[in-house]
């Protein structure tokens, strides 16, 4: 089913060359509202992305151009209402075009421009994969239609087993879902990402979209309701989670439980403090990443 229109047709012809706009790519300036203290995430290097959508700024996300799919996206958390929109897949004009138009666009019906095949992961990378797309960005974590929809593009998005996508990763995001809803007063920040395999990269069919090993999320909640249940305790002002995202993994990072249903089995998700979180990302990576300024320590 496609959500294309004329409209959104319009404005691809219209940005083909010469729009002088702001491009939103390889810039976190203008939508550092979506990080603690102003403060990307450091350590992690790729293309910065302002999620643009119906000319608003919906959240950011650090892109890797080689892997097609994004190293992390970042966005303040709001109790959702209402349905989840129905999947409208878009994509950045301004990858393939550095003066386009920094909204993103529905997929054409048709055939899609090469340049933009080139430059970023499209649908037909994911059609008929043994991988579904797993947003980063969930849906589920926004209130308002549009911020919803906007979680719809491929940047967004990295090849999920479906044992996880349907599993536990959805039930972490539910589970932070009631946390920061029930307890969080303030702003919330949260950034989900990915952990790449150590050697031997997994791509999806064509060798265009890299394959993660594994999902990560951490939220920071500065200001949040200090009675808390005990099973809460440890999880404020920030808290943390690695998702399996390979039946095959080792255990060393996420243990499997023989207990879980078998669909989901292997694809379990460990909750943990940051700190272990950033260590574990500082072993894969090879260098020290900071996903929040000072680990959210809430001295303000
Ligand atoms: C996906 O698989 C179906 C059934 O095997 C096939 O008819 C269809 O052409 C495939 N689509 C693509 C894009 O490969
Ligand atoms: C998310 O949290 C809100 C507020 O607690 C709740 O009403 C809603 O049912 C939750 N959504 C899901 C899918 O768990
Ligand atoms: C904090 O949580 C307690 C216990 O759940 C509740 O009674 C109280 O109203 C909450 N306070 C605020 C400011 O939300
Ligand atoms: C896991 O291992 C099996 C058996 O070796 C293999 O067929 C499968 O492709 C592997 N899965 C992934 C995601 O690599």
């Amino acid at each position: 089913m496609s959500c294309f229109s004329t409209q959104a047709a319009l404005v691809l012809v219209f940005t083909g060359g010469w729009c002088m706009c702001a491009a939103d790519v390889g810039d976190f300036t203008p939508c550092l509202q979506f990080f603690y203290k102003s403060w990307p995430p450091k350590g992690l290097t790729g293309t910065p992305i302002c999620q643009r959508f119906n000319n608003q700024y919906r959240f950011a996300t650090l892109y890797s151009r080689p892997r097609r799919s994004p190293w992390f996206s970042a966005y303040l958390y709001s109790v959702p209402e209402g349905r989840r929109p129905t999947a409208c897949w878009k994509f950045e004009p301004q990858l393939a075009y550095p003066g386009a138009d920094g909204n993103m666009i529905p997929f054409p019906p048709g055939p899609v421009d090469q340049n933009v095949v080139e430059s970023q992961g499209v649908e037909l990378d994911y059609t008929n994969s043994t991988y579904s797309r797993g947003h980063l960005d969930p849906s589920l974590h926004h209130q308002s239609h549009e911020d919803r929809s906007a979680t719809f593009t491929l940047t967004n998005v990295v090849p999920q087993k479906a044992g996880s996508n349907d599993g536990p990763w959805e039930d972490l995001e539910q589970t932070i879902n009631k946390t920061l809803s029930a307890y969080c007063l303030g702003e919330a920040y949260v950034v989900t990402g990915i952990i790449p395999y150590q050697s031997d990269e997994h791509w999806l069919k064509n060798h265009r979209v890299a394959v993660p090993e594994y999902m990560w999320s951490a939220y920071c909640c500065p200001n949040y309701n200090n009675s808390l249940p005990e099973e809460l305790k440890d999880a404020f002002p920030t808290y943390a989670a690695i998702g399996r995202n390979d039946r095959n993994s080792t255990e060393e990072i996420v243990p499997v439980s023989q207990t879980a249903k078998k669909q989901f089995r292997g694809y379990d998700v460990r909750q943990m403090p940051l700190d272990t979180l950033e260590m574990y990302l500082r072993d894969r990576f090879g260098t020290v990443v900071s996903v929040f300024y000072e680990q959210c320590s809430g001295s303000d």
